[in-house]
């Protein structure tokens, strides 16, 4: 069994920590058993989407392993150069520093959601992680989580089964994110992201 204890972040239902073998990957565990699904939906997730959004997955090992704070998951480790953990995105807007390089990112992942009907519905701003990697931001989505998991009533699952239902809710939740980064939608390059955000939800004003 292994023995986590160097802490590297939380969530509300689960806990990161470094793999203690092997520094260049995080185990993640959850905070409560009944919250251990949460683990295999997660590598579900990665598993059927992994070829569409790979450069802005982490990678996953295929088992959930014995750890002493509870059944893990085991995942890729980001790290800037100079060895720290890299760090998510509220920091980044905390410091004023979303610039080109990480929004043309955030453009491009929500064009491959779009494009390929892959349907996340949790864009919190701890779901992403930047990375420094020779001299370039590299952007990650960290939670895949809420994959095909709106957690709301409202629509009392209808979104499984009505794609554009789907869709919409999803946009709605992107225009959120890129609301609070504070980011104009009107950015962004590409006409068909472009329309597929203001067909979905129009941008008042
Ligand atoms: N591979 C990683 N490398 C570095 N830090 C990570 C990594 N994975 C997760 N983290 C950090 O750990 C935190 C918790 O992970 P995660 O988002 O999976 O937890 P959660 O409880 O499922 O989240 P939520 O609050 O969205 O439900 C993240 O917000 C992130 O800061
Ligand atoms: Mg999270």
């Amino acid at each position: 069994m292994l023995i986590l204890n160097k802490f590297i972040g939380h969530g509300a239902t689960r806990i990161c920590f470094e793999h203690p073998q092997d520094a260049t990957k995080c185990i993640k565990i959850a905070t409560s058993s009944k919250n251990n699904k949460q683990l295999l939906r997660e590598l579900e997730a990665y598993f059927s989407i992994q070829s569409y959004l790979s450069e802005y997955l982490l990678k996953y090992e295929n088992e959930i392993i014995s750890t002493n704070q509870g059944p893990g998951l085991v995942c890729e480790l980001l790290r800037d150069d100079n060895g720290s953990y890299s760090k998510s995105l509220d920091y980044w807007l905390f410091q004023n520093k979303i610039d080109a390089e990480i929004i043309s990112q955030l453009w491009h992942f929500s064009y491959c959601l779009i494009e390929h009907d892959i349907f996340f519905y949790d864009f919190n701003l701890k779901n992403f992680i930047i990375q420094k990697r020779n001299n370039h931001k590299f952007l990650y989505y960290t939670d895949l989580k809420s994959f095909e998991n709106y957690k709301s009533w409202t629509f009392l699952k209808l979104e499984k089964i009505i794609t554009p239902l789907a869709r919409y809710l999803m946009i709605k939740r992107l225009r959120r994110l890129f609301k609070t980064l504070k980011i104009s939608i009107n950015r962004a390059k590409k006409h068909s992201l472009k329309e597929c955000f203001c067909m979905a939800y129009p941008e008042p004003g």
